[in-house]
């Protein structure tokens, strides 16, 4: 809805300010945004989100991150309110070789898929805010998150808000993804707890964004450089 591509960064950049000058509830900090693959639209949306005030940290580094919440407010390092932390995802971290004698090796996991288990769900999810999917995958992969893991990680506290599907394979990475969404109404809630989909954003839940024509929203600075 904004006019311009330039202005709708400029809406991101004046969200940023705000954060980066009063901060945000510590309570709901750290804020990790968990990026998945590093094509094309994974480096789109981390274009956007390098416009709010931001540190990149690797997966391993998620735990110690996230290990000071258990501190008292004021033992918490104040730095983490006053910005988010995006987390760049690749297959690496998705899955582990069954065969503990063996080591990750990203050409042997696309041929034999089957010789490995995923682990997305035990290294980063548990850490992250919103998750960004933006890779490609197929039914002979594992997936990124069932509905069971997504319900266990729920349950357990996890600090997951959203979840942005741009991949939007439906029933495919992210299991409970199973309609896509339009342009006017992105945004569906599912409610972990009851295994239900609602319309409205105002209960519990994972807050999921399906939209499955993203291209047809190219800025017009796009459109007219072709
Ligand atoms: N919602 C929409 O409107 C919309 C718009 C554009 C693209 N897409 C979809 O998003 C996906 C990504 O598109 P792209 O242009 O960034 O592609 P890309 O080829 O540029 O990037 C894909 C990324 O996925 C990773 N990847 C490939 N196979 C993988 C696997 N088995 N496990 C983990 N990671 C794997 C690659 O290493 C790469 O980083 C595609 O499925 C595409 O159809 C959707």
């Amino acid at each position: 809805m904004y006019p311009s591509l330039a202005a709708a960064k400029a809406a991101v950049i004046a969200i940023g300010e705000e954060i980066a000058t009063y901060g945000l509830p510590s309570g709901i900090c750290p804020i990790v945004f968990a990026f998945t693959g590093s094509g094309n639209v994974s480096q789109g949306a981390q274009e956007i989100f390098k416009l709010l005030p931001h540190t990149f940290v690797d997966a391993e580094k998620l735990p110690e991150l996230s290990a000071g919440k258990s501190l008292p407010p004021h033992h918490q390092s104040t730095r983490r309110a006053f910005q988010l932390y995006g987390c760049v995802v690749t297959s690496k971290d998705m899955v582990a070789p069954k065969d503990p004698n063996r080591c990750f090796d990203k050409a042997d996991y696309y041929a034999h898929p089957e010789y490995y288990r995923p682990v997305f769900h035990e290294r980063i999810a548990p850490y992250a805010s919103a998750i960004v999917n933006c890779m490609y995958w197929e039914r002979r992969f594992p997936r990124l998150l069932s509905i069971d893991q997504l319900q266990q990680l729920m349950k357990n506290g996890c600090p997951l808000v959203g979840i942005s599907d741009i991949t939007c394979d439906i029933g495919g990475s992210i299991e409970f993804v199973n309609k896509s969404t339009s342009i006017e109404r992105p945004f569906f809630r599912y409610d972990t707890s009851t295994n239900l989909y609602h319309d409205d954003m105002e209960g519990d839940g994972v807050i999921c964004l399906a939209v499955d024509i993203l291209p047809t929203e190219f800025s017009r600075e796009f459109v007219a450089m072709r």
